[in-house]
């Protein structure tokens, strides 16, 4: 999603929106230094596997029903998809309690931030900017992005796609603006796809 070569993997990561996903568990077991933040961390873990459990079937029944808006290449099922990603929450999961000690998992919401300025090198959001293009403005767009680079160097957010699929409405208002602040704007074509079409993303430097 992100293009994270092995020299990305040694900065300093934030993750905006992580939610249950196993990427914090997994970076942070090779030796690297992330932190996640999202508004469901601040449930413990016997009830985030319980939402989890409890939305599991919708979540692949929508899937099923919208199966031609995603690509089936390697994940070729929806059932190994459900497999995969029970897999990854599990992850995340056995890491969660230790993670939250350790300031890894933070509770939170963008468009506020509760870090330093500069505090990482790299914020990534995966699945929530853009993505809820018809649920969240313009203006939210444009004060999270500026949050995350008043925290990060560097801005990085997939897929370009609101959840109907096409490119989000919000996308040329905030690349304007944040040009216009003297930002270093790029979209970069990237290997993964699986809404179909999504394989784009922003990366917003300040230098
Ligand atoms: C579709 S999930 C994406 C999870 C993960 N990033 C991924 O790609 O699999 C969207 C996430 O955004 C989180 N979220 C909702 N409102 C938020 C906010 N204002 N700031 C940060 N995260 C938020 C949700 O709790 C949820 O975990």
């Amino acid at each position: 999603m992100f293009d994270l070569s092995e020299s990305d993997l040694r900065l300093r990561v934030l993750g905006c929106g992580d939610g249950p996903a196993a990427f914090n568990a997994t970076l942070s077991r090779r030796g690297g230094k992330v932190v996640s933040l999202d508004p469901i961390y601040v449930f413990d873990t016997a009830q985030i596997r319980r939402r989890i459990a409890e939305t599991y079937e919708t979540v692949l029944a929508q899937l099923r029903e919208n199966k031609n808006d995603y690509v089936w290449e390697s994940i070729r099922s929806v059932q190994e998809l459900g497999l995969i990603r029970m897999a990854a929450m599990e992850e995340f999961l056995v890491d969660y309690e230790t993670g939250k000690e350790e300031g890894r998992y933070i509770s939170g919401e963008l468009p506020m931030l509760p870090f330093a300025d500069g505090s990482f090198d790299l914020a990534l959001s995966s699945h929530f900017l853009f993505l809820y293009s018809n649920q969240l403005t313009e203006a939210f767009h444009l004060q999270a992005l500026k949050e995350m680079l008043r925290a990060a160097h560097e801005v990085r957010v997939f897929p370009l796609l609101a959840l109907d699929g096409k490119r989000s409405v919000h996308l040329d208002f905030v690349t304007k603006q944040l040009e216009s602040l003297g930002y270093h704007i790029g979209i970069k074509r990237v290997t993964y796809e699986f809404q179909r079409g999504g394989n784009e993303m922003l990366t917003i430097r300040s230098s």
